[in-house]
């Protein structure tokens, strides 16, 4: 059973189609890296696979839980749009995930305790104690045990997304998605959020991360996936895609950025 699967989605913005059939299914404990070129849709797969955008046709579905499937077509032989699971259902399906953007997205009038500790009490019902001793570990996990009592607006950029991610954490998501997570920051201050999410790719943690940084999608990632005008053009391992890929979309996005 994949933890993820999404079969053959496609999105349109006013007219503009912006995914165009994308199929993506991701096992337990897999880290897949997404790449391509700004524009080409990376966003939108995972605002879509997180329900912050519905798909217009497609299914997608977690641990078997259905999200959405495809409709049957109409009278017209149009395709309809895809039809969305109830409210208590997607309710349920969105403890399943966690996101982390690229800007840090923190509640700004709490604490960093707080910040982790909202959502357990508040949507997961658990004890404050527990979630704040929960909490604490995940702090400790992102090196930030002594930033508890701090407000965002006292961090760097890098901690800020540290938080973050100890937030997204604090569910205890199936997956974890990422969104670009350091193109926010100063260069010196990703390598931060690399060690991070490394340390989470160690712990076989199940990840979809955008990124823009080839060396560390080499370095975690078990599949590359490249995208290009709102489809999966290619994927394969890391050495596949990034080292001996045959493909010239693939190849010329990847020179393009070594040129930089
Ligand atoms: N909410 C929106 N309304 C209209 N167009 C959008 C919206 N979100 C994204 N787009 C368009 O969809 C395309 C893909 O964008 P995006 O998914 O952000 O790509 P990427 O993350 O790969 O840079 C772009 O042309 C972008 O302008
Ligand atoms: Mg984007």
């Amino acid at each position: 059973m994949h933890v993820l699967s999404i079969e053959n989605i496609t999105k349109s913005f006013d007219g503009l189609q912006v995914l165009h059939g994308i199929s993506l299914h991701v096992d337990k404990g897999e880290a897949v890296a997404v790449i391509g070129p700004s524009g080409s849709g990376k966003s939108t797969l995972l605002r879509c696979a997180t329900l912050l955008e519905r798909i217009d046709t497609g299914s997608i579905s977690y641990g078997g839980e259905p999200v959405a499937w495809d409709a049957p077509a109409g009278e017209n032989g149009k395709a309809a749009k895809s039809v969305y699971a109830g409210k208590n259902e997607l309710h349920a399906i969105r403890r399943r995930f966690g996101l982390v953007f690229q800007s840090f997205h923190l509640f700004p009038h709490l604490s960093v305790l707080r910040n982790l500790t909202e959502a357990p009490v508040r949507v997961l019902k658990i004890p404050k104690e527990r979630a704040k001793e929960d909490a604490m570990r995940l702090l400790e996990k992102v090196g930030l045990s002594d930033k508890a009592a701090a407000y965002p607006f006292q961090l760097s950029g890098g901690q800020q997304q540290r938080v973050a991610i100890a937030r997204a954490m604090a569910l205890s998501p199936e997956i974890l998605f990422f969104d670009e997570p350091t193109s926010a920051l100063d260069p010196e201050l990703t390598g931060e959020i690399l060690k991070v999410i490394r340390t989470l790719a160690a712990e076989h943690m199940t990840m979809v991360i955008v990124t823009h940084e080839m060396a560390f999608a080499a370095e975690v990632a078990d599949r590359v996936i490249f995208m290009d005008e709102g489809r999966i053009i290619e994927q394969g391992t890391p050495k596949e895609v990034l080292e001996h890929s045959e493909n010239a979309r693939t190849k010329a996005f990847l020179r393009k950025l070594s040129d930089n």
